[in-house]
């Protein structure tokens, strides 16, 4: 205990004389762990942590405790660095962080690792599977944080537990997973996962999808199934930086990933990244105990294969690498979802024209063509047709294909938007055939053919389209003679909001969605004022006004219910939102 006292306390003096004493007795080990795990700091009963402190290992290289993550702190451990620190692991990765008000991390004298935070007087056990009560804990050189009981048996362990990271010495487990981190500065749960599946196969997948190979975007080719049905495979990083996957019972190596040969004061990390890599990182330490350097020592995809990963960009766009940089890029006849986070994808941005008259559908859209596309979506028509003109045709006529695949075996496949990952691959002999309105917006007034826009940024398109539906509600539905008040008053407006509309007070670059009313009546400012109409019969105004300009001339009210509506005698229903029918 006292040399460890020491080492705490004088890290470089004492860093060499343990070297040598490790050396010489192999048989020393801390409480029952793997004597690779080498020097550990004992933590006894009724010891606390409260932000911003932390248990070192005796090397001072690793420690669990309190890290910064945004305003507040999680609990976790990391590897200590000059500048930041990398996290290796999180407890309850996904709970918000806690403040550092009242707030503590304690070894209870009745043996469970407890994090109380006192503002809401909540505490949570962050050692919540273990059956029994600890007796004392372990901070060791490996980066692993270990409960033991009375008899010295590990009984929880932070190994057992991997966020997106696994450390020299420890296993992905048979059915296990890892979890990206949602960010550099987030370690919640992120959007890729890379699962030791029970067939052998080491595999990669964004979250929230199923264990099949088209979802998959990298894979060992280990599947047990080549060697024989039955054999359990775990992922293991040893002590001197080799990644491999070895056989659970045996322990023998079946494939070896990544190796690496750095001095022996390294560290090895392998983890599932942010953007989806997986990768083996060394970090190597000065004889001072010092981060000298991070390395990256081996990756399951090169950097140039940034786009093969499955769920970088969204639904109905591709991944593009430009500088070494990846992009997401709409399909023709879409738009970004939103501008600010592209991986959420791509919606189309006109509306469909009904099904009912095929003349009318064929004159409204055409075909753009890109070449060597791919995507795993199931088509819901295959035919044999002899040329990509054919094919464009077949799907232009259709008034349900909104995408099509042409391949050489003269295939032509009709899709539905939308489409999952999309790839631009030249080695695939393909043309993607999209149909696209040819309508503009010119052409459309007074009808518009656009839906009621959802997601718009400009001010001069609110107006007119807030112009258009109020204008609407008059001329289209009303008809003239009609409640002539309104569109007297919506004639006027019209002109005077027109003439106006550079001193609105909207905000640059505002997006507004149609169905929060609030956020249109904010962003109207006045306008309601000025109409004089209360707050029930403006939203009724709007209501009415998106009912008018469906394009399913069915949905279409009826005159007399528009002005039933309009007086608050029957109840309006929320019209079909455009985000869900565009989709
Ligand atoms: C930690 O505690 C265990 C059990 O009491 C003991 O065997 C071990 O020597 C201690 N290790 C250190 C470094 O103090
Ligand atoms: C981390 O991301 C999650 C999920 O988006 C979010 O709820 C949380 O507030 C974020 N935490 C911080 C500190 O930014
Ligand atoms: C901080 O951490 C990030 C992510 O691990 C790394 O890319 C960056 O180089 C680090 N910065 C310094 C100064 O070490
Ligand atoms: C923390 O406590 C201080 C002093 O009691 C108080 O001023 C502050 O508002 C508290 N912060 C939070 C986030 O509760
Ligand atoms: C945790 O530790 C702190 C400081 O030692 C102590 O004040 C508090 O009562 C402890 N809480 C629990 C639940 O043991
Ligand atoms: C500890 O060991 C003793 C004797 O080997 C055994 O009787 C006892 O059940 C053990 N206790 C625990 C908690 O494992
Ligand atoms: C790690 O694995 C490599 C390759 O199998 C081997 O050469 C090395 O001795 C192993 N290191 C340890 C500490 O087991
Ligand atoms: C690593 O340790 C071994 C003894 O285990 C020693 O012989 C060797 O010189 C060391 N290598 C380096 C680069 O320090
Ligand atoms: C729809 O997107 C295409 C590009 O994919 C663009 O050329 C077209 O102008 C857009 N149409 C509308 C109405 O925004
Ligand atoms: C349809 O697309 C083709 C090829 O891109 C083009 O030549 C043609 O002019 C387009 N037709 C219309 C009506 O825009
Ligand atoms: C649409 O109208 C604008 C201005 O009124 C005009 O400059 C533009 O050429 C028109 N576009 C089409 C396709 O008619």
């Amino acid at each position: 205990m006292q040399l460890v006292v020491m080492a705490l306390c004088y890290p470089s003096l004492m860093a060499s004389i343990f070297t040598v004493f490790f050396l010489l007795s192999i048989s020393f080990t801390c409480g029952g762990a793997q004597p690779q795990q080498k020097q550990c700091r004992n933590i006894s009963l009724g010891s606390s942590l409260y932000p911003p402190t932390s248990w070192t290992s005796p090397s001072g290289q690793f420690a669990l405790g309190f890290y910064r993550q945004g305003s507040g702190f999680m609990v976790g451990i990391w590897l200590v660095g000059i500048d930041n620190i990398t996290v290796v692991w999180t407890a309850n990765r996904d709970d918000p962080p806690v403040t550092s008000n009242g707030t503590t991390l304690n070894l209870t004298k009745s043996g469970k690792l407890l994090l109380t935070t006192d503002e809401q007087g909540k505490e949570k056990i962050i050692s919540d599977t273990m059956s029994e009560s600890a007796s004392y804990a372990s901070m060791f050189d490996s980066g692993n944080f270990v409960l033991y009981n009375k008899n010295h048996s590990i009984i929880w362990e932070t190994f057992s537990y991997p966020t997106d990271t696994i450390l020299g010495g420890q296993i992905l487990s048979t059915g296990f997973q890892l979890l990206s981190s949602l960010s550099e500065t987030n370690h919640s749960t992120g959007r890729y996962r890379l699962k030791m599946q029970i067939d052998g196969n080491l595999v990669l997948y964004p979250v929230n999808t199923l264990d099949i190979a088209s979802e998959s975007y990298w894979a060992s080719g280990t599947d047990g199934y080549r060697n024989g049905i039955g054999l359990k495979y775990r992922l293991y990083l040893n002590h001197s930086g080799s990644l491999e996957i070895i056989q659970s019972t045996s322990m023998d190596i079946v494939q070896d990933l990544g190796l690496s040969s750095k001095s022996n004061n390294t560290i090895y990390r392998a983890t599932l990244d942010v953007n989806g890599f997986f990768r083996l990182y060394s970090h190597t330490f000065d004889k001072t105990g010092k981060l000298q350097s991070s390395d990256i020592e081996w990756s399951a995809l090169e950097d140039k294969e940034l786009c093969k990963v499955n769920g970088f960009c969204g639904f109905n766009s591709f991944c593009t690498l430009n500088d070494n940089k990846p992009y997401c890029v709409c399909l023709p006849g879409t738009d970004l979802v939103d501008v600010n986070n592209p991986s959420l994808g791509c919606e189309r941005n006109f509306s469909k024209v009904g099904c009912s008259s095929s003349k009318v559908h064929v004159e409204s859209y055409n075909i753009t063509t890109t070449e060597n596309m791919m995507w795993i979506d199931i088509p819901y028509t295959h035919e044999s047709m002899s040329t990509k003109e054919e094919c464009g045709k077949s799907c232009l006529e259709d008034c349900n294909c909104e995408a099509a695949l042409f391949n050489t075996d003269s295939n032509c496949q009709r899709h539905k938007l939308p489409l999952k990952y999309v790839r631009r691959d030249p080695s695939q002999d393909t043309v993607a055939l999209f149909k696209v309105s040819i309508r503009s917006w010119n052409e459309t007034v007074p009808i518009p053919v656009k839906p009621p826009v959802h997601v718009f940024t400009s001010k001069k398109v609110m107006v007119q389209i807030l112009v258009l539906i109020l204008a609407f509600t008059a001329f289209s539905c009303l008809g003239l003679g009609v409640s002539g008040l309104y569109m007297f008053k919506i004639r006027v407006l019209r002109y005077k909001r027109l003439k106006e509309s550079e001193t609105l007070g909207l905000t640059k670059g505002l997006t507004l969605n149609l169905y929060s009313y609030d956020e249109l009546e904010r962003a109207t400012n006045g306008f309601k004022d000025e109409l004089e109409v209360d707050k029930s019969t403006f939203e009724n105004m709007v209501k009415v006004g998106l009912w008018c300009i469906q394009d399913e001339p069915v949905l279409r009210p009826s005159m007399k219910s528009v002005v039933l509506m309009l007086e608050g005698i029957i109840d309006i229903c929320t019209p079909p939102c455009p985000t869900n029918t565009s989709i």
